[in-house]
Parts: C-alpha cells; sequence; structure tokens
C-alpha cells in the first residue's frame, strides 16, 4: 500500500476500509508515514468525514499500533478523559482520588491541543516529573501508587502521539472523527474496566454547540462499549474556564489547591467529584452517582489524594513534596500584571477559546511541534460569569515572560470577555449526561 493512494482516495470523498486504515494507523507508529501525510490525512478527514464503520476501524487499528495493556491487580483498572476545555485540571485531582478509592488509574494523556492545555504538558511544569514512560514502568508505578499520568508511548497507542502532535498545529482537531479514534485509541489500548469520558460543551470546547457535544459523547460511549469497556459521559459546561486559572504551572496550582483542602476552586471540585462519581457508580463501587461523589469528596478531604498525588509525582521524578510546597517548587513567570475591564460592569460571557489562545501566544502552548512550552506562563484569578468588574476587581492577571506579551495577553482577555450592566447567571457545571 502507498499513503499516496490513501490520502487520494479520502481528498476525493471515498471510503477507506479497514486494510487501508490500518497500514496507515501502522505507518503513524513505524514512520512510514511522514508529518506531511499525516497532516494531509488529518485535513482530508476532517473536510470528508468517516462513516461509522471507518470510524471504528481507525479506532482499532490506532489502538492496535502498540500493545493493549493487561492487568492482574486486587481492583479495578478505571480511567477518566475529558475532550479538552480551558482551566481543565480535573485529571490531577481525579487519577489520585480514584486510587484513594482502591481503583488503579493507568491515565495516559495528551499535551496541549488547539487552544486547550493538556495534561502532560500540566504534569510537565512539575520539576523532574517525566511522563513519558514504556508500558512496564506505567504497570509497575500503577501497581505500586495506583495511578500514573503519563504520555502514550512508543508501546501503547503510538499512532495517537503522531497524530495528536500534528493536529495540533495543522487545524484539524475539531471533528468527531478524529477526536474519537484519538480519545478511544489510548484509553482502550490501557485495558480498562471502566471509563467516565467528560465531553465539553460551550465557546472553549472544540466542538462548541449542543448538538455536537450530544453527539461526540454518544460517538464516545457507544465506540468504548462496542470495544467491550463499560462507558459513560457527562457533559459538562465550558462557557467559561472550569478553575480560575489556564496555564500549565498555575493550573497545578488550582489542583493542588483542591487536594490540600482549599475551597477556592468550587466548580473544578464539583465537576471532578461527578465525574468519579459517575465511574464508581459505573463499576458499582459506589450503589449510585451521588454516593459516588461523596466517596471522591472523602478520598480529598482526609488527604489520601494529595498522598497518592505526591506518591506519582515521587514515582515520576518530580518533588515529595508538591502538595505542601507547590508554591516553592513550580515555576514563576517574571512578569505579573492585572487586567482591568475596559469598562465596569457584571460578566455576562466569556469567548473561552480566545481565552486559551492567549494562553498559547504567551508561550504556555505550541504553534509549531518543536516548540517548548513555557510553564509558567498563563492566566488566574479568572473572573466569572455574574462576577462584577471594576478597576478594583479586575478580569485576570497575565503571568507572562515579558512585557510585549503580557500587553498582548492582556488585551486578548479584555477582547474575550463581555462586559455589561444587567446580571447574568452562569450555565451549571453539569449540562447532561449519556449512558
Ligand atoms: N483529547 C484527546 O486525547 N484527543 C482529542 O482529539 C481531543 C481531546
Amino acid at each position: 500500500m502507498d499513503a499516496r493512494a490513501i490520502l487520494a482516495k479520502k481528498r476525493d470523498g471515498g471510503t477507506l476500509d479497514a486494510a487501508e486504515l490500518t497500514w496507515f494507523a501502522h505507518g503513524l507508529s513505524d514512520g512510514r508515514v511522514s508529518d506531511a501525510q499525516a497532516g494531509a490525512f488529518a485535513m482530508a478527514v476532517l473536510l470528508n468525514g468517516l462513516s461509522d464503520a471507518e470510524r471504528g476501524a481507525l479506532t482499532r487499528a490506532m489502538r492496535d499500533s502498540g500493545r493493549v495493556l493487561r492487568w492482574s491487580l486486587p481492583g479495578p483498572v478505571l480511567d477518566k478523559h475529558s475532550t479538552g476545555g480551558i482551566g481543565d485540571t480535573v485529571s490531577l485531582i481525579l487519577a489520585p482520588a480514584l486510587a484513594a478509592c482502591g481503583a488503579y488509574v493507568p491515565m495516559i494523556s495528551g499535551r496541549g491541543l488547539g487552544h486547550t492545555g493538556g495534561t502532560l504538558d500540566k504534569m510537565e511544569a512539575i520539576p523532574g516529573y517525566a511522563p513519558d514512560i514504556p508500558a512496564e514502568r506505567l504497570q509497575a508505578v500503577v501497581a505500586d501508587v495506583g495511578c500514573a499520568i503519563v504520555g502514550a508511548s512508543d508501546d501503547v497507542a503510538p499512532a495517537d502521539r503522531r497524530l495528536y502532535a500534528v493536529r495540533d498545529v495543522t487545524a484539524t482537531v475539531e471533528t468527531i472523527d478524529l477526536i474519537v479514534p484519538s480519545i478511544l485509541s489510548k484509553k482502550l489500548a490501557a485495558g480498562l474496566a471502566g471509563l467516565v469520558l467528560d465531553v465539553k460543551v460551550g465557546s472553549g470546547a472544540f466542538l462548541p454547540g449542543e448538538d455536537q457535544a450530544n453527539a461526540l459523547a454518544r460517538a464516545l460511549v457507544s465506540g468504548a462499549v462496542a470495544a467491550g469497556c463499560p462507558c459513560c459521559a457527562l457533559i459538562t459546561d465550558m462557557d467559561q474556564p472550569l478553575a480560575t486559572a489556564a496555564g500549565n504551572a498555575l493550573e497545578v496550582h488550582a489542583a493542588v489547591e483542591i487536594l490540600a483542602g482549599g475551597t477556592g476552586e468550587a466548580r473544578l471540585a464539583e465537576v471532578s467529584r461527578a465525574l468519579g462519581g459517575a465511574l464508581l457508580a459505573l463499576h458499582g463501587i459506589a450503589p449510585d452517582a451521588e454516593a459516588g461523589a461523596a466517596t471522591i469528596a472523602k478520598a480529598i478531604a482526609s488527604g489520601r489524594a494529595a498522598e497518592r498525588f505526591e506518591a506519582m509525582v515521587t514515582a515520576l521524578g518530580g518533588p515529595a513534596d508538591i502538595v505542601a510546597q507547590a508554591g516553592r517548587h513550580l515555576p514563576r513567570a517574571p512578569v505579573v500584571r492585572d487586567v482591568v475591564p475596559a469598562r465596569r460592569g457584571i460578566v455576562t460571557a466569556i469567548d473561552g477559546r480566545a481565552l486559551g489562545m492567549a494562553v498559547v501566544r504567551l508561550g504556555g502552548g505550541r504553534r509549531v511541534e518543536t516548540d517548548r512550552i513555557d510553564p509558567a506562563v498563563g492566566l488566574d484569578r479568572l473572573a466569572r460569569i455574574g462576577d462584577a468588574v471594576d478597576s478594583q476587581h479586575p478580569l485576570a492577571r497575565v503571568h507572562a515572560a515579558d512585557t510585549s506579551t503580557a500587553g498582548a495577553a492582556a488585551a486578548a482577555v479584555r477582547g474575550a470577555y463581555r462586559v455589561a450592566d444587567a446580571p447574568a447567571e452562569a450555565p451549571p457545571a453539569i449540562r447532561g449526561r449519556v449512558g
């Protein structure tokens, strides 16, 4: 087979068969497919779509581009994955919280994608943390600690590792036909007994509309279930950032604040509990999602989740006291300044994508594959929908490498917020469920 023939077929609106998709996925992992060809494939799929059969075949082919893990552990192997958002640092809270509840969590995560932050980039903001490990080491850390947040490796879902990096910089993220194989190939390769998905809806989501989010949730849940993995999805709000921070080290601070028992990030804590509760109920560890959420809340309040987080960070090369001493370990940007609104009033809407792009332009995300992330930059103290803002109550605080990027980010933040005189109510954090 030849990549050019496969690309031409999809470019011209044809249907690829399982053999062609398997050849392409394996070519991504063994290098027979170049980056240019991977980008052309992603664009052809985004423009011309995949049938359900093609999407299923691509998912299986990407899963089988590496090993499928098998486990023999005293508790269930569970996981959560998000379709991507701003200030979405749930994984850092939920992986250790689930481990504290007796589950085992091999969380194969991604880097920043498009305007959204990536869990791996956040974890790498912790000095020394090394998430790129072989499958044997992943299995050993999960068995020992209960959770490990790692990247797709040469052994597990390597095709997604390549395609994901190419999609990030080729404007080819926003399609169900690539999001579903990307997420499910990693998760199915991890050999899970249960999966909860966090499908984002709203201005900061890849697929912002309600109908799109519902369709994505249905495609993900049915794809996982068809492959033998029990799965449900919550549809959660991304009409505003989930945490009050966006940027790698700043989001680690937000997660650590919850793990340390803080109450300043109520929305992030609520979504973390709801997702964890749904997963515990899905697997029968809790009688229902509400009881499951209470179990997660207890794991956090007792400090057991923080203790699992520190054990995971230590096992993967980071400092032993990251929760207790986050301020000492996490990098800080040299320029920090408030962003005051152009007028006083109430925040009525937030363009999440514009905020995410402001973080990318500060250096918190990539514009080409080889870009190095600046983990310290980003935004925090983000005002929420319904908040009153004025010169004393800013929209946000910018953390930047220099004054010129700080100025540009401040302008982008002002452009992302709509401020008016009328009161405004934020949409609920949890907006629906599938499965
Ligand atoms: N998360 C992934 O792993 N892949 C996507 O395409 C989007 C979110």
